[in-house]
C-alpha cells in the first residue's frame, strides 16, 4: 500500500498469536492476516464465507466475553486478540448408509452423545451462521431427520459448536448424518436428479463434461455467467 494511501486509512492494532500489527481497519481478520505476512495454507478456502475453513476465536482487549467469526467475514477491530481453529478434532462416525435406517434407535448407536444434550445452547451462540444448532440436535434426538436436514442445511462444518459443547456433542457431523438419512430414505424422489443421473451413466453428457474439461478459464468464466439458473 501507498504512504499517501496508507495515511487516509485508519489502522488498527490485532494481535495475531499474542504478538501485535498494525493493519488498515478496512481489512476482514483474513486480509489482515496477509497484511501481516502470513502465508495462509490452512485455515482458509473460499475466501467468501461457505467452506468453513476459516473458523476464528478472539476476545476484545479488556473484555471477558470469547467471540467466534470467519477470518474471510469478520473485519479486524482495534485492540482483537486472535486465534485460528482451522480443524477442531472431533469424531465422527464411520456407517455405511445402505445399512443403517433413519430410525432413532440406529442414529443412537452412531452418535450416542447427541442424547446427552443439557440444554444450555452454546453450540447456538457460537455458530456464525446463525444457525439454531441446538435445535437441530432435539430433532435428531427424536428422529425428525427432515426437520434436522432442513435446519442443519446452511451448516459449513466449521466446529466452533463442538469446541464449546460441555458434553462434546459432535453437531455438524451429527447433522451430516441425519442430512444422509433423509436424502436416502425420506425425500420424495426427484424425478429430475433421476434422469440426469441416467443420462450421465448413459454417456449422454459425454460430449458436454469434455467441453467443460478442456474449457479455458475466459471460456469458463462466459459459460458461469450466461448460466441457466433454476427458479
Ligand atoms: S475461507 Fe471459506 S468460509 Fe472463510
Amino acid at each position: 500500500m501507498s504512504e499517501a494511501k496508507q495515511d487516509t486509512i485508519k489502522m488498527v492494532d490485532i494481535y495475531i498469536m499474542g504478538k501485535k500489527y498494525n493493519v488498515p481497519e478496512t481489512l476482514t481478520i483474513m486480509d489482515a492476516m496477509e497484511y501481516a505476512g502470513y502465508q495462509l495454507k490452512r485455515g482458509v478456502g473460499c475466501r467468501a464465507g461457505f467452506c468453513g475453513a476459516c473458523a476464528t476465536v478472539y476476545r476484545q482487549a479488556g473484555d471477558f466475553e470469547l467471540k467466534v467469526g470467519l477470518a474471510c467475514q469478520t473485519k479486524g477491530e482495534e485492540g482483537m486478540y486472535l486465534a485460528q481453529i482451522p480443524f477442531f478434532p472431533a469424531r465422527k462416525a464411520i456407517y455405511d448408509l445402505e445399512e443403517i435406517k433413519p430410525s432413532v434407535a440406529h442414529f443412537a448407536r452412531m452418535y450416542p452423545e447427541v442424547f446427552r444434550c443439557l440444554g444450555c445452547n452454546s453450540c447456538t451462540k457460537v455458530c456464525p451462521q446463525d444457525i439454531d444448532v441446538m435445535q437441530y440436535v432435539a430433532y435428531l434426538q427424536r428422529g425428525d431427520f427432515a426437520r434436522a436436514a432442513d435446519l442443519s442445511f446452511d451448516c459449513l462444518m466449521c466446529g466452533l459448536c463442538v469446541s464449546r459443547c460441555p458434553v462434546n456433542i459432535v453437531h455438524y457431523n451429527s447433522a451430516l448424518a441425519g442430512r444422509r438419512l433423509y436424502s436416502r430414505y425420506l425425500a420424495p424422489p426427484d424425478s429430475f436428479l433421476a434422469e440426469r443421473a441416467r443420462a450421465i451413466k448413459e454417456g449422454e453428457m459425454d460430449a458436454e463434461i469434455d467441453e467443460l474439461v478442456n474449457a479455458d478459464k475466459e471460456k469458463l468464466q462466459e459459460l458461469y455467467n450466461n448460466r441457466e439458473i433454476e427458479k
